[in-house]
């Protein structure tokens, strides 16, 4: 399905990003995986390669324009082109916004906006040039989605809304560059980085599972499916969208996190000092 295709793919060492980059070599595809961590990066790509499959990585932080053209260069190196940019990379973290440093705010909008913003020009510009056109797919959130935001993790909201927003501008400005954008909108499925950063407790996570329609997080092959069929050309008519993957679960309630609100001060207290010991 992906055969003869080379695919950039930011956060490609854990979680989603991990499944993805599995997938796609598993379709044909070539992959070239960056991340600030050189581990998670090496394992995912000895994986690959183990499965007779094509993979290479270089570690590298989204948020540094200078970096994201270093490595844009490393990965036309290795493969000869590159015709793909998946931005999966992110950072969040749930807090108390006014609790927020303004530093915390800009990490979250640098890796989620910002870094989104570098690979996806630093690739367009070739593009452009080559005439060859290219494949851009997003990974933002449903409380990305206007009118709807989320109480608790309002710099990763801001972020993902502003990619959204570079989704849908571009994928009119450069059609004409046949450079395709879209976005997947996932909703909770488990990863290590995604839990450990968001999910309070074991009886919050029972919340939110009791609370979904289906009762069920996501399963990783049923993002992965849909990912691969938006990057083939069976999609080729799809410029612009963003398809929801949840289960149902914002049509249930908007707001992912909006739930927090039943977390009692004195129990954001206790996770703060927690924070601030380690
Ligand atoms: C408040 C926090 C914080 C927290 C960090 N900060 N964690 N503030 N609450 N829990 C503050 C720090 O104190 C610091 O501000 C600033 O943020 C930057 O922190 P650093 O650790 O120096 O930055 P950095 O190393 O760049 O780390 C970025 C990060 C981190 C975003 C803070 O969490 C990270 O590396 N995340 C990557 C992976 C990730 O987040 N995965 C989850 C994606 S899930 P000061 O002022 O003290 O310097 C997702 C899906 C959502 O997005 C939907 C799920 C259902
Ligand atoms: P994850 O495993 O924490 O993935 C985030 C990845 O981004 C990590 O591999 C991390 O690697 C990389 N990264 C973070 N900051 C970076 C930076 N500055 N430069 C380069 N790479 C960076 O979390 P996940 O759950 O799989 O999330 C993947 C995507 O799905 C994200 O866009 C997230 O917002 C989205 N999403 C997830 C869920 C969910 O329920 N899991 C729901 C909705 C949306 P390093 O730390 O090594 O850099």
């Amino acid at each position: 399905m992906l055969k003869d295709r080379s695919i950039f793919l930011t956060g490609g060492g854990t979680g989603l990003g991990r499944s993805m980059a599995l997938h796609f070599a598993m379709l044909g595809a070539r992959i070239f995986l960056i991340g600030r961590r050189e581990q998670p990066l090496k394992e995912v790509c000895d994986e690959i390669q183990r499965g007779g499959g094509s993979a290479a990585f270089a570690t590298c932080d989204v948020r540094d324009y200078g970096a994201v053209e270093t490595v844009a260069k490393l990965a036309y190196e290795q493969f000869g082109r590159i015709d793909t940019v998946i931005n999966n990379a992110a950072g969040n973290f749930m807090a108390r916004t006014e609790k927020l440093t303004p530093n915390a705010f800009n990490a979250v909008v640098g890796i989620v906006l910002n870094g989104t913003f570098n690979c996806t020009q630093v690739f367009a510009k070739k593009w452009i040039v080559e005439k060859l056109g290219g494949n851009v797919l997003n990974i933002v959130t449903t409380y990305a989605a206007a009118n709807c935001g989320s109480a608790f993790v309002v710099p990763s909201a801001c972020a993902k809304a502003g990619v959204l927003a570079m989704t849908t501008s571009l994928a009119v400005e450069w059609a004409k560059y046949h450079i395709r954008l879209n976005a997947i909108a996932p909703g909770p499925f488990p990863t290590e980085g995604a839990w450990s950063r968001l999910m309070p407790s074991k009886q919050f996570e029972e919340h939110a599972k009791e609370s979904h329609p289906m009762k069920r997080f996501g399963r990783h092959e049923e993002l992965t499916s849909l990912a691969a069929f938006l990057l083939s050309d069976m999609a080729e008519y799809i410029n612009g969208e963003c398809v929801v993957i949840d289960g149902g679960d914002w049509l249930r309630g908007a707001g992912e996190f909006n739930d927090l609100l039943l977390i009692p001060d004195a129990a954001w207290e206790n996770m703060e000092a927690a924070r601030t010991k380690k």
